[in-house]
């Protein structure tokens, strides 16, 4: 039977590459996000907003369904909980709607995808894969939010592989900056802070979305079987290094 990945934040830079990467593993990909993505990326889409989904089970009911319309006939075998949403702002300025809006998108809305798709997870011996980061662990003035989002989404993989056992795999993979065209486009005409952030990692290079998408194959992978709870990070060696001054 053919196999198929459920990915959110298909339209971004990572899920673009990881929807080519679980198609090109063969896998049927059903993409998800606010609006359609581009191209060929995935097999199938389905709008959603996570935002919504997270506290709306209405909404949930119309997107699993739609989803499970999507399978046409394939298995469920690899839910990727990648979209994110990134709302910078110093703490005395961040707003009650941009944290909630974070902890929607970045943690419950996944929490509610596993919940929603554990029958079929399970039918198929199956894994969770949540994209984390490496703000989990060392993070940046202005990233309060999300930093705190994705250190409890590193802490809900660990949990939810504990007490779903063999029944479901549950990984995380955390990347430090990856070259996606939205990052790119940050650093266009400032060449010198891109060499500095370059610098930063003992790699002296950021990842590239191909290599962060191959990392999620693997996870998925049987070559994967015995890892489950575990954050694999991808980060260049940047969380290995102290940034004090020599
Ligand atoms: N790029 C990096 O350097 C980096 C480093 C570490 C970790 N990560 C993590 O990697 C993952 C992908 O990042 P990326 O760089 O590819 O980000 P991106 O290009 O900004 O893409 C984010 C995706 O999330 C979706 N999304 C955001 N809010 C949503 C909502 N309310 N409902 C549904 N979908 C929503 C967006 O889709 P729509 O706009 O279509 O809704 C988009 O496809 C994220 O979890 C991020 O935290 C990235």
């Amino acid at each position: 039977m053919t196999r198929a990945a459920l990915i959110t934040g298909i339209s971004g830079g990572i899920g673009a590459a990881l929807g080519a990467a679980f198609k090109a593993a063969g896998y049927r990909v059903i993409g998800t996000g606010r609006k359609p993505a581009g191209g060929d990326i995935c097999d199938a889409f389905v709008e959603a907003d996570l935002n919504r989904i997270a506290g709306d089970d209405a909404a949930l009911d119309v997107f699993a369904k739609a989803v499970r319309n999507a399978l046409d006939g394939a298995e469920l075998t690899v839910l990727i909980n990648n979209a994110a949403a990134q709302i910078l702002a110093p703490v005395d300025g961040l707003t009650m709607d941009a944290w909630r809006r974070t902890m929607n998108v970045n943690l419950t809305a996944p929490f509610r995808l596993v919940q929603t798709f554990l029958p079929e997870l399970e039918a198929a011996r199956g894994c969770v894969i949540n994209i984390g980061s490496v703000h989990a662990q060392a993070t940046k003035p202005e990233f309060a939010a999300y930093a705190t989002s994705k250190a409890a989404l590193h802490g809900l993989t660990r949990a939810l592989a504990v007490d779903l056992g063999a029944r479901v795999r549950v990984t995380c993979l955390a990347p430090a900056a990856i070259a996606t065209p939205m990052l790119m486009a940050g650093f266009e005409g400032r060449e010198a802070a891109f060499q500095e952030l370059e610098a930063c990692h003992p790699l002296n290079r950021i990842g590239a979305p191909e290599e962060a998408a191959q990392a999620a194959v693997f996870l998925a992978s049987p070559a994967a079987a015995f890892a489950t709870g575990t954050t694999f990070y991808l980060d260049g060696g940047v969380l290995s290094r102290l940034h004090d001054p020599v």
